[in-house]
């Protein structure tokens, strides 16, 4: 063990870690990033750092031998196949009710994700952060997370145009000729660089299909915007294929112990700081499993009873729908999701309409839907199994398929249309066993103050996912990202 002290260190570097680091570090406080993924900077043999939906291959998934892919059939068959174990981009992690896909690597879930950056309409508010004053997220802190992210819209004039939109355009006139409002959602693809790949003037990367298992080009993950800049300060240091296992209290601040690992998972080393402030920034999960095991096993007993708790599955459920053979969604499909159809007023759900980017013809339309839910589960430790678990059952989403069913069985209704069911398996029409947006087990105002400052452990603070009571009505990043910039102000100005 190395006697490293060190002002403040963040677990994990997804959205909520990047602004810790950033702004800790802009107000000259040293920082040390510990991420167990890997740093995704390096080319692979193919000349690419990322492998593509279509074709799978070691670096697509964490540690498993075969592939999880969300959509696990096509036309009833399984496609998943065999790769070896490897320390891969995407994580599918299964509890006992639902497997929850999360990034691995330096930027966390902006590695896999697709891009989309909504902001919750301002009346919904309420339903997501309800002890938060809305006037100073939408004046302020949303404002500044969505430059940041360099989030923007896609020019409707070529969304109207391309090929690479066919997909989105069929979703929605189906929207439209049932009555649904649908909106274009900004992202955070450099829609300059994506109408170049159109014009086939530059590599491409949404219209070749990237995204579950990261972007080559294009997508301006965090790597290219918070942790640019956090690079640029020079006051942060990154270490990535470490795994914190361990926070307690020691001299100076927090002992902090991790597990160096190599790329086929195993542990190579144990090492430990000790850390004046620990911002726990691991993702919901990450962050939650943690909380969880270091306050039943004793090492931060102070913690309290509402860590584990609050956690939600954002309502995802997915489905596709057969068209007709005159209402074809394109060979070419850009990866990234650009339109929304907004049911949420009167079902209860805000559904995207998706990529199916095969590179065939599929008359499939195919929707990820957020949907509103009552639904929380409890991440508890269970000492005999030596694990955490989660209490999640897969047939609490049956509230959430009622809500897609809400715009989907009018729709299909009024073209005359069936839902696919070879998508998720033979015969089977709803992907009910996901989710990409976990949220909660470590909620603000409750396992925290309404900061992120976790109650019982003076100097330590949860800054990601997990303070956000199981959903955001939209798609989470930008949401996430701006409480981290509301919370982590607070910590500079009087924590420090
Ligand atoms: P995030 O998960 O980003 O980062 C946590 C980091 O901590 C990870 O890099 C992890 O490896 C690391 N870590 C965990 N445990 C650790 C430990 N013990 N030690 C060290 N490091 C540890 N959202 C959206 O708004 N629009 C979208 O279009 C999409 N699309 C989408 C698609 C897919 C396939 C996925 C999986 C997810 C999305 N999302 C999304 C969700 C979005 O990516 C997600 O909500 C955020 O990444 C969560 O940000 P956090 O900062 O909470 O954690």
């Amino acid at each position: 063990a190395d006697a490293a002290v060190v002002p403040a260190l963040v677990i994990g570097t997804g959205y909520g870690g990047s602004v810790a680091a950033l702004r800790l570090a802009q107000a000259g406080v040293d920082v040390h990033m510990v991420e167990m993924g890997m740093a995704w900077d390096t080319p692979g043999a193919d000349g690419k750092v990322f492998a593509n939906t279509t074709n799978p291959d070691q670096r697509s998934f964490w540690l498993r031998t075969r592939t999880k892919q969300p959509l696990s059939n096509f036309l009833g068959f399984p496609i998943d196949r065999a790769v070896p174990r490897y320390t891969g981009v995407l994580d599918a992690e299964d509890f006992a009710g639902i497997t929850v896909y999360q990034g691995r690597g330096v930027g966390g879930g902006s590695l896999v994700n697709g891009g989309m950056a909504v902001m919750p309409r301002r009346e919904l508010f309420g339903e997501v952060l309800p002890t938060v004053n809305p006037d100073e997220m939408y004046g302020n802190y949303y404002p500044r997370a969505n430059s940041e992210l360099g989030a923007g819209l896609v020019d409707p004039d070529w969304f109207d145009t391309t090929e690479a939109y066919q997909y989105a355009r069929v979703g929605r006139k189906h929207a439209q000729r049932s009555g649904f409002p649908h909106v274009f959602v900004p992202t955070v693809y450099d829609w300059d660089y994506m109408e170049q790949e159109a014009a086939g003037t530059v590599p491409k990367s949404a219209l070749a299909g990237e995204i579950l298992y990261g972007n080559n080009h294009g997508k301006k993950s965090l790597q290219k915007t918070y942790l640019a800049k956090v690079r640029a300060t020079g006051r942060v240091t990154i270490s990535p294929l470490h795994r914190v296992v361990s926070v307690a209290p020691a001299s100076g601040g927090y002992a902090v112990t991790m597990e160096q690992l190599n790329t086929t998972g195993d542990v190579v080393a144990t090492k430990q700081v000790t850390a004046a402030k620990v911002f726990f920034a691991a993702g919901s999960v990450g962050t939650s499993k943690l909380l969880v095991r270091l306050k039943a096993t004793g090492a931060l007993p102070n913690l309290n009873g509402e860590v584990g708790k609050g956690w939600g599955d954002n309502g995802n459920v997915m489905c596709g729908r057969a068209n007709h053979l005159w209402d074809p969604t394109g060979r070419l499909q850009s990866s990234i999701p650009t339109l929304g159809i907004d049911n949420w007023a009167a079902g209860g759900a805000f559904a995207e309409v998706a990529p199916l980017p095969t590179g065939i013809e599929t008359y499939a339309s195919f929707y990820l839907s957020i949907t509103k839910t009552p639904n929380r589960a409890q991440f508890t430790w269970n000492a005999a199994a030596g694990k955490v678990e989660l209490s999640w059952q897969t047939a609490w989403k049956q509230v959430s398929i009622n809500a897609a069913k809400s715009i989907f069985d009018r729709i299909n209704a009024k073209e005359g249309t069936i839902y696919r069911t070879d998508l998720f398996g033979a015969y089977k029409i709803w992907g009910d066993h996901l989710t990409y947006h976990p949220l909660g087990g470590a909620v603000l105002g409750k396992a925290t103050d309404n900061h992120g400052r976790l109650h019982g452990h003076p100097g330590l603070y949860v800054i990601d996912g997990s303070l956000i009571p199981g959903t955001t009505v939209v798609n989470p990043f930008v949401t996430i990202t701006a409480l981290a910039e509301r919370n982590i102000e607070r910590i500079i100005a009087t924590d420090l």
